[in-house]
């Protein structure tokens, strides 16, 4: 949940490094610094600059800050091991080997105890330092960076991505890794080393993605990949798609609110490689997995974390009301550690957004393990869970940096949608004329919700009343229900304020006694099979003096009466529903979290990617 950068070339390192971490900021943002090669030629040192807090304080203490050398690397923190602050800020350095590292080392008290037994002291909280220490003793003995990396993996255990450098080989960086990313782009006479392509784009698009337990050496602009033990390998260069552009805010205030309005693109980037629209039906030909493959299939799971996982409950009814085939959710952290039984012919489904979630990629790995098949539902190509997994369907909704994840959640509800209908075809289980159908309502999808995005009005001015309610109750029914969890998290998660998600059959079983006046009660009730349960509900609370808000399908007089707020969203398959039902709850939560004067795209206490448990 770091991002770490490391720059070789004839450019300014500092303003290339300052400038990926930029970029990585989502990915951590309580402290961050550089550590760059100074001094003159023949004589260089590591001149380090750090400052706890947002980038943009080490930005300020490295105004004026010039650096000689054209080495370096630089980090931006979330903190694991020791509180933010200057000190526990990245890069450590010990006797001229400075390092970054994103990660968590799982026995560095080991390390550390056998450290100052031998009479190293510590200048900060920090695991990473630890290792700092280790690779600036071996050097010692090495006298070569990529040897004494070498010599101390065997003592590591743990997730690292670790980028170093030593000053005595100025144009030597040394990246290896076990766990969280690490990708190299090579440039015009430059490297630069990061933890996502973000940092590198504006750069180069030539990349070569790192796989765990090998060593990247950086000799000038030149790469070389070796395996723990030192045998030379060869990795493909890979091209990537993204432009730099992509990357930038494009006018709106906040990454989120540009990701929210990038959502009809998103769904439509997310079917087209899947239908086929001459004949209005669905492909999955490039995924991996074959048909015979898919009929095998007795059982799904369907495991992942926060809104991935919301949006693998959503699958659930749709992949068994399509095709038939009985589904299980797990959240990725539970699955991993509770002995799951995992019969014959099982499909494990992950769904990721960044293809690197600690705990997803280890369900992943567990599945591998136990014979299942496995499916990467990802955003990000060639990230650990894309590669490791035998198929893979991409999100395609572009970089998403705010923290709180909207393209990538409807690119998954639409992903799982076309994933059913093939599946019940190729099983038989679904007639043409139904295929057909469901691939019409997709193809019409994303109009469909740039006319719901127009609620973004109705939200920024509401969000000023919304945010004084001690709490909001999110309900669904059906394929609503994960949209409710959703929309609790997103509240939770940018507005820090109470939300709850509950299956709105269950709010005879306790959540009723929470509704007064203060506390708002959120309703996805669309037309569809629950509609009429979900009306009573709502019918129930208001009784009880609960302030309401319903989602309902065009214009709804029975929803109307009993609504405070009521929004319409377009007639839509049940199946669509969900994926249109999900920005209004979005937009509640952005705009409340604007009013509160939140940071919306880096929320409090939370990274994009969690790559450590
Ligand atoms: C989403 O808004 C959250 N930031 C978080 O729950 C996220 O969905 C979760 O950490 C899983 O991330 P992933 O999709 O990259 O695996």
């Amino acid at each position: 949940m770091c991002g770490i950068v490391g720059y070789f070339g004839q450019k300014d390192p500092k303003e290339v490094i300052v400038g990926g971490l930029k970029r990585l900021e989502y990915r951590g943002y309580d402290s961050a610094g550089v550590a760059i090669l100074d001094g003159p030629m023949g004589q260089q040192h590591i001149k380090v600059v750090r400052a706890q807090g947002k980038l943009a304080e080490l930005s300020k203490k490295l105004e004026h800050e010039k650096f000689t050398g054209r080495l370096g690397i630089g980090h931006t923190r979330w903190a694991t091991h020791g509180v933010p602050s200057e000190r526990n800020a990245h890069p450590h350095t010990v006797e001229g080997v400075s390092l970054v590292h994103n990660g968590i080392i799982e026995n560095y008290q080991d390390i550390k105890r056998t450290l100052a037994a031998s009479g190293a002291t510590f200048t900060s909280d920090t695991d990473s330092e630890l290792v700092a220490h280790l690779l600036s003793r071996k050097v010692k003995e090495t006298g070569d960076l990529l040897k004494a990396v070498d010599g101390i993996l065997p003592l590591l255990r743990g997730a690292y991505a670790i980028v170093a450098m030593w000053e005595k080989q100025p144009d030597v960086l040394v990246a290896f890794k076990n766990g969280p990313p690490l990708v190299i782009g090579l440039g015009e006479k430059e490297v630069i080393v990061a933890s996502d392509v973000q940092a590198i784009i504006s750069h180069t698009n030539k990349v070569v993605y790192i796989d765990d337990h090998e060593i990247a050496f950086v000799k000038g602009a030149d790469l070389k990949v070796f395996t723990a033990g030192g045998n030379s390998i060869k990795k493909e260069i890979q091209t990537i798609t993204w432009s730099a552009d992509q990357v930038e805010k494009a006018g709106f205030k906040h990454f989120m609110h540009k990701e929210i309005h990038e959502q009809p693109r998103a769904v439509a980037n997310a079917c087209a490689p899947h239908i086929d629209l001459a004949a209005k039906v669905v492909r999955l030909h490039d995924v991996g997995l074959t048909d015979a493959q898919f009929k095998k299939i007795e059982r799904i799971f369907i495991i992942a974390c926060g809104t991935s996982y919301y949006a693998g409950v959503a699958g659930k009814y749709v992949i068994e009301k399509i095709a038939q085939v009985p589904v299980e959710t797990d959240i990725a952290s539970e699955f991993r550690y509770r002995s799951p039984v995992i019969p014959p012919n099982t499909l494990v489904v992950t769904i990721s957004q960044s293809g690197e979630t600690a705990d997803t990629l280890a369900a992943l790995r567990l599945a591998k393990k136990m014979g299942a098949l496995t499916l990467s539902i990802c955003n990000v190509r060639a990230s650990s869970i894309d590669r490791e997994a035998d198929g893979r369907i991409y999100m395609n909704s572009g970089p998403e940096i705010g923290v709180a994840s909207t393209k990538a959640f409807v690119s998954t509800l639409a992903v799982l949608n076309l994933f059913s209908v093939y599946l019940g075809s190729v099983r038989g289980q679904l007639a043409k004329n139904e295929e057909t159908n469901i691939v019409e309502n997709m193809l019409a999808l994303p109009a469909q919700m740039e006319a719901v995005l127009s609620y973004d009005k109705f939200f920024g001015e509401a969000a000023m009343k919304l945010k004084d309610y001690r709490g909001v109750l999110f309900m669904g029914r059906g394929v609503s229900y994960p949209i409710a969890l959703e929309g609790a998290l997103k509240l939770k998660e940018l507005a820090y304020m109470h939300a709850e998600g509950y299956a709105a059959g269950e709010m005879k079983h306790g959540p009723l006694a929470l509704i007064d006046d203060r506390m708002l009660i959120l309703m996805v009730c669309p037309s569809d099979e629950h509609y009429e349960k979900s009306l009573s509900n709502l019918e129930e609370a208001r009784a009880r003096g609960g302030k309401i808000m319903s989602i309902g399908t065009g214009d709804d007089a029975a929803l109307k009466a009993v609504s405070d707020d009521y929004l319409s969203l377009p007639v839509a398959n049940w199946m669509v529903n969900p994926i249109l039902a999900a920005l209004p709850v979005q937009l509640l939560a952005y705009h409340v979290a604007d009013a509160m004067g939140n940071d919306v795209d880096q929320p409090r206490n939370l990274a994009k990617s969690v790559t450590v448990e």
